[in-house]
């Protein structure tokens, strides 16, 4: 997901050209503001959390791009691709070091497990928005 901020500072495409530059496949795609109820589904994990009231407004304060990407590995890819939580420790060449300072304002979002990705997809995602395609460069991404 490219949070609200990664929208207003204009930068949606630069992130989708790294998903897609590293090979990986985007299935589903969509632009909309989360709405409060959903983000607190989406976030359920950190509800006792102190931050939760503002990462819920964060991430509803305006329109997100949600994502479903496929591929090897997708889920601990796209974990590296983004870089660590807060921006601060996150490497440079990744979304958060390159883009980003704060925790509170860190841009993207990726899902930590197959479990937590299968649970955000069904949050997000209707069966009939996910395309089932292959691309013809998997032939050459892919020994
Ligand atoms: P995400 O779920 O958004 O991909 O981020 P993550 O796995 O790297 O980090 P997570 O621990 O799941 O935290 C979810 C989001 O909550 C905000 N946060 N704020 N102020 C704070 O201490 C704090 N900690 C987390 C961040 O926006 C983080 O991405
Ligand atoms: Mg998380």
């Amino acid at each position: 997901m490219v949070k609200p901020d990664g929208v207003q500072r204009g930068i949606v495409g630069e992130i989708i050209s790294r998903v897609e530059k590293k090979g990986l496949k985007i299935v589903a795609l969509r632009m909309n503001v989360i709405a409060e109820s959903v983000a607190k589904e989406h976030y359920n994990e950190h509800e006792d959390k102190p931050f939760f009231a503002s990462l819920i407004s964060y991430v509803t304060s305006g329109p997100s791009v949600s994502m479903v990407i496929e591929g090897k590995n997708a889920i601990s890819t796209m974990r590296t691709i983004n870089g660590a939580t807060n921006p601060a420790d996150a490497l440079p060449g990744t979304i958060r070091g390159d883009f980003a300072i704060e925790t509170g304002r860190n841009v993207v979002h990726a899902s930590d497990s197959v479990d937590s990705g299968k649970r955000e997809i069904g949050i997000h995602f209707e069966m009939s928005e996910i395309s089932d395609y292959s691309k013809i460069d998997e032939e050459y991404l892919y020994e």
